[in-house]
């Protein structure tokens, strides 16, 4: 099959972007990152992807003067790059639900948190506020409600005595850059499949969650 052709959509400095554009450097990876959009022109990541030589495209949603335009133009450069999923990567841009329906099982997102914990923002704050004990990320199929979907793969981290919401950003991030990579893989090969709202992937019997040891995650 040939490797499907991704977009990754970002806001900032775009570091899950570059673990998927790494991960996709390996010839048998399902996919290849075949876009980089932001909706912002100066998030530091576009000057990344550019320099991987990755197409590029900004669709500002200050100059694009409303939301349907703005997704409008976003629809644009999917179609013109001939784009068969998408993957939000630190896209801090609410997507309407036919925005999301057009996309339907070919939308992914990763989360700061263990959803259906603290959708939103202000993930780490919030959940060292609440006192868990244990924080992660997740990567999942998008839905039309905010952090909401068929969850593709978890991973969880401690949450230790002194730890502040920069220190917990701080272990969680290369985790994430671990499991984005490996969610696209399983939806990009067709290994991972929603079968009632949830992900079937296939091969594996037991989790697709991930326990990170506190040594492990610093
Ligand atoms: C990541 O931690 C990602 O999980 C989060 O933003 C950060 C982006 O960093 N996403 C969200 O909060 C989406 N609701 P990055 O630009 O370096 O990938």
């Amino acid at each position: 099959m040939s490797r499907r052709r991704v977009a990754a959509l970002i806001s900032g400095r775009g570091s899950n972007m570059a673990a998927l554009i790494a991960a996709a450097k390996e010839p048998a990876y399902p996919a290849e990152i075949a876009l980089v959009l932001s909706d912002k022109p100066d998030a530091g990541g576009l000057g990344f992807a550019a320099a991987e030589g990755i197409p590029t495209a900004i669709a500002d949603r200050k100059t694009l003067g409303s939301k349907p335009a703005f997704e409008a133009a976003i629809q644009r450069h999917l179609a013109a790059a001939r784009i068969d999923l998408v993957c939000l990567a630190g896209f801090m841009r609410l997507l309407s639900a036919e925005f999301v329906a057009s996309w339907h099982d070919r939308l992914i997102n990763i989360h700061p948190s263990l959803l259906p914990a603290f959708p939103g923002i202000d993930t780490h704050a919030r959940a060292l506020a609440a006192g868990v004990r244990l924080h992660g990320c997740t990567v999942h199929f998008v839905r039309a409600a905010t952090d909401d979907g068929p969850i593709i793969i978890q991973a969880a981290i401690p949450v230790l005595p002194h730890d502040t919401p920069d220190s917990l950003a701080e272990r969680l991030l290369p985790v994430e850059h671990q499991v984005y990579p490996r969610a696209l893989e399983w939806v990009a090969s067709g290994r991972a499949r929603v079968v009632d709202e949830r992900v079937v992937v296939d091969g594996i019997e037991g989790s697709t969650g991930v326990l990170i040891s506190p040594t492990a995650a610093s």
